[in-house]
């Protein structure tokens, strides 16, 4: 049996693939108002807001490709059991190829009706952008986004995962939003664990740094496990 490897990635994991992160200078929340676009509050107040900053990032992803980092990952399937637990909304380790990957904050490419829900849709082609008044199968619908306010409803079988781990990895993630945040603290004792980050977050001293960019980190964790 292969080891079980569980990677948590972050915004940090796609910013190579030209995706704007939340919290470095230039930022998402820098240029956007956070509880205003990102809220259950906000979206109750102005869902037209709400709804408009999704559809600009619809349109941002669907040009965007996968980066080294996450075909990086792709490949560690070959010698582990590779599964990834994200705070990303955007399909870039589906697009790259990865087996397993368990979404915490949503995604972005489903909107879900108001009404019911269990009703979620995938948006695809020319039908990304989605309004108060859009209705699907008769449905008003909203971003398939978990909201600050709103509970994380992966987060049990994600920390299940991270119990299971054979070795941890951090990629990309400021460590600023819980409860993903404290996935770190479930790992067994003495396992491996690395965080990949150029700017990292501080974290435990038993913690292995690789302080670099996705692309280029993934590709020294790679050389890091090969010679444990
Ligand atoms: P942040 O924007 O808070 O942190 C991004 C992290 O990526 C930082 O630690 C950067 O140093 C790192 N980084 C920047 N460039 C990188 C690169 N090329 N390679 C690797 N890392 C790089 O993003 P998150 O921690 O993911 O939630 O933010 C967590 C949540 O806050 C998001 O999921 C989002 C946001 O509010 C919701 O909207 C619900």
């Amino acid at each position: 049996m292969k080891p079980k490897l569980v990677i948590s990635t972050g915004a940090g994991m796609s910013a190579e693939s030209g995706i704007a992160t939340f919290r470095d200078a230039g930022g998402l929340w820098e240029q956007y108002p956070v509880m205003e676009v990102a809220s259950a509050d906000g979206f109750a107040r102005n869902p037209g807001l709400v709804h408009e900053f999704y559809n600009r990032r619809r349109r941002e992803l669907v040009k965007a490709q996968p980066n080294a980092g996450h075909y990086g990952l792709v490949d560690l399937e070959r010698n582990y059991d590779v599964y990834i637990i994200t705070q990303n909304v955007d399909n870039l380790h589906e697009r790259a190829g990865s087996s397993h990957v368990l979404h915490l904050h949503g995604e972005l490419m489903k909107v879900r009706a108001l009404d019911n829900e269990q009703l979620v849709y995938e948006l695809s082609g020319d039908n990304l952008d989605t309004t108060p008044t859009t209705l699907i199968e008769g449905h008003h619908v909203r971003p398939h986004i978990v909201f600050f306010q709103e509970a994380v409803p992966n987060i049990e079988p994600a920390i299940k995962l991270v119990e299971q781990a054979d070795v941890f990895v951090v990629i990309g993630t400021s460590l600023n939003v819980y409860p993903a945040a404290g996935l770190l603290h479930y790992v067994r004792p003495g396992i491996q664990v690395y965080y990949i980050d150029p700017n990292p977050a501080t974290v435990p001293a038993n913690v292995h740094l690789i302080k670099m960019g996705a692309g280029r980190g993934v590709a020294e964790l790679k050389k890091q496990l090969d010679h444990q």
